[in-house]
């Protein structure tokens, strides 16, 4: 029996998590769910998985479910505690972490501490601590195994190598190929100034929840992925180059130093990066269609461009300045996102409030701990809303 704890069922990730062990049947096994508000999803995935646990942090969405849980079924209190409890539960064989934001923080310290497996979608605590988050993986015994369509590939293309070690530095290694679809805007001629969240949301390839969909537009999803990718296989940003490449049939390569490039293929699709993390090391099959090269015709690649979307270089920046840096980015783009989606500010708007909250930020020497990232969290988000509401943020000057 594998027992598979998701936190973030009722999201995109956890939904075609549930999918993708439905289908695998025994051993595969659901041993708990979260969610937060999409009640009436959450109940119908606690009939279908009979989960031995649940938990809802939104305290109105606890006190509708709580007479409904069915027997067999306990429901935790709505606070956090309840997510690390379940991130940590002695019978898990592996934690999805398919939260979205620094939310799922707590929850992957916990896991890690409790020595688990970890399928991690939830890129932002790999921004906001990544290099601390490897080193306690290794101090615990954990495993990170990623979920996310690009780190995965990595992964992927990193196995049966010298440098599939996330311990090792990779001498083998040239280059990383982080690829992107380039989101909605990558050609779009007219000014994004007018950018509506409704054309935001309206990705070209993939369907996802709100966040990562509004991140992907400004390319601040690259810049995550970029930073997640430097800390999960202990890469320098120079080895790390980001292409456009709009088809998304390309989910990330790596060049090695004699020349050769290992890409990972596949319809754009997030249940065989799931499946892979849920089955690891073994490989099954899966209910996407294989890739038709035939029909694939063309893969395009391009230079990203730094000037129209310049959350990547912020990301980039806040990366190299490290520290507490990454995580104020993480922080202040939450706020920013959230003020688009509810148009108080427009899209342009959103690197400028993040770089607003970078310049007054204080640069610490040394790595973060987790306690200094996530105190820097709270810090970010802060500020930003001050700055919001002020309308501090004019320019991004990089
Ligand atoms: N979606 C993708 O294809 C994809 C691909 C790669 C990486 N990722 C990463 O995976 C993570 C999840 O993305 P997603 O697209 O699946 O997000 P999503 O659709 O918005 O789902 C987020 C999940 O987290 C829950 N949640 C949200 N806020 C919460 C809170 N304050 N407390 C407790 N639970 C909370 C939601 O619950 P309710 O729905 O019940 O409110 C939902 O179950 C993100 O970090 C994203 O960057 C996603």
């Amino acid at each position: 029996m594998k027992n598979i704890i998701v936190l973030g069922s009722t999201g995109s990730i956890g939904t075609s998590t549930l999918d993708v062990v439905a289908r695998l049947g025994a051993p595969y096994r659901i041993l708990a769910l979260s969610a937060n508000r999409n009640t009436e999803l959450f109940l119908k995935q606690v009939h279908q998985f009979k989960p031995r646990f649940a938990a809802v942090l939104d305290p109105a969405s606890y006190e509708i479910l709580k007479p409904q849980m069915p027997k067999g079924t306990q429901l935790l209190p709505p606070e956090m505690e309840s997510l690390t409890f379940l991130a940590s539960l002695p019978s898990a064989h592996l934690v999805v972490n398919g939260l979205v934001g620094a939310v799922g923080f707590q929850p992957l310290v916990a896991a890690i501490k409790a020595g688990k497996t970890i399928a991690l979608a939830n890129k932002e605590p790999m921004v906001m601590a990544g290099q601390t988050v490897m080193q306690e993986c290794q101090r615990w015994n954990a495993t990170i195994i990623p979920v996310d369509s690009e780190p995965s590939a990595i992964f992927q293309c990193m196995e049966g190598t010298d440098a599939h070690s996330y311990h090792r530095t990779h001498e083998s290694i040239s280059r990383v190929f982080l690829t992107a679809s380039g989101g909605p805007f990558a050609r779009r001629k007219n000014a994004l100034s007018t950018v509506t969240p409704a054309e935001a949301l309206n990705h070209p390839r993939w369907k996802m929840g709100k966040k990562i969909t509004i991140d992907s537009a400004t390319l601040m999803n690259k810049g995550f992925e970029a930073i997640e990718i430097m800390n999960l296989f202990h890469l320098p940003q120079e080895k790390v180059q980001i292409v456009i490449h709009p088809q998304s049939l390309i989910h990330s390569a790596v060049e090695y130093v004699d020349g050769a490039i290992l890409a990972e293929m596949s319809e754009p699709d997030m249940r065989i990066p799931i499946q892979y993390a849920v089955t690891y090391p073994k490989r099954m099959p899966s209910p996407v269609q294989p890739l038709n090269l035939f029909q694939a015709q063309k893969l395009e690649f391009f230079e990203p461009d730094f000037e129209r979307f310049p959350c990547l270089e912020l990301a980039l920046a806040a990366q190299a300045k490290g520290g507490i840096f990454p995580a104020v980015l993480s922080a202040a783009d939450e706020v920013a996102v959230e003020a688009f989606l509810k148009e108080q500010i427009k899209f342009t708007d959103i690197p400028k409030l993040i770089y607003s909250v970078l310049k007054q930020t204080l640069s610490r020497p040394g790595r973060v701990t987790l306690h200094q990232a996530a105190e820097a969290d709270a810090w970010g988000r802060e500020q930003a809303r001050v700055h919001l509401a002020e309308k501090k943020y004019k320019k991004v000057v990089l």
